[in-house]
């Protein structure tokens, strides 16, 4: 398994990066959201749904108290957020995970209180604050065909 540090210097290129994730979705995907609070999870997550193509009226904000919201676009985004799950058996009695595998984009924030129940195909963006405008993301690709895909958007892997 193949992982990248990348580094988005500005909001601006946080936007960027949603883009060109939007671009490569397919039907199906997992995007996996690591990061504490305020690492840009759903800053992220907003620009993606407008690549997506996700209608400008619909306000993409962290769904903590509904833990899910889907949003109509090129694919349907399904976007998670697990803060307020305190592990897998609880994402489970709530029968999320079957949203894993339908046909839209599945971006989930508090990935990791899902454990083992998010496919191993997932994208997995680990995001750390730098500074107030700068964020390190140690992208993990996971066993699915993400490496290929995103590795002519980023820079020359070591
Ligand atoms: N390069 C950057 N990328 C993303 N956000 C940034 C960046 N620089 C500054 N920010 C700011 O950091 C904040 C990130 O907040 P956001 O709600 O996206 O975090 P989060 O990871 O979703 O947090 P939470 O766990 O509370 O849901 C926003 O106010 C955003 O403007
Ligand atoms: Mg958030």
């Amino acid at each position: 398994m193949t992982s990248i540090t990348v580094y988005l210097n500005t909001v601006s290129e946080t936007a960027k990066f949603g883009h060109i994730l939007a671009r490569l979705a397919l039907p199906g995907d997992v995007i996996c959201l690591s990061g504490d609070l305020g690492a840009g999870k759903t800053t992220l997550t907003q620009q993606l749904a407008r690549g997506l193509e996700v209608p400008e009226s619909c306000y993409v904000t962290s769904p903590s108290f509904s833990i899910m919201q889907e949003y109509p676009g090129r694919i349907p985004l399904y976007h998670f957020d697990f803060y307020r799950l305190s592990d897998e058996t609880e994402v489970e009695d709530l029968g999320f995970e079957e949203f894993f595998y339908h046909s839209g984009l599945s971006v989930i924030e508090w990935s990791e209180r899902a454990g083992s129940l998010i496919p191993d195909t997932r994208l997995l963006l680990k995001m750390t604050i730098e500074n107030e405008s700068a964020r390190r993301v140690e992208i993990d690709f996971g066993n699915g065909s993400w490496e290929e895909r995103l590795r002519s958007y980023l820079p020359p892997m070591i």
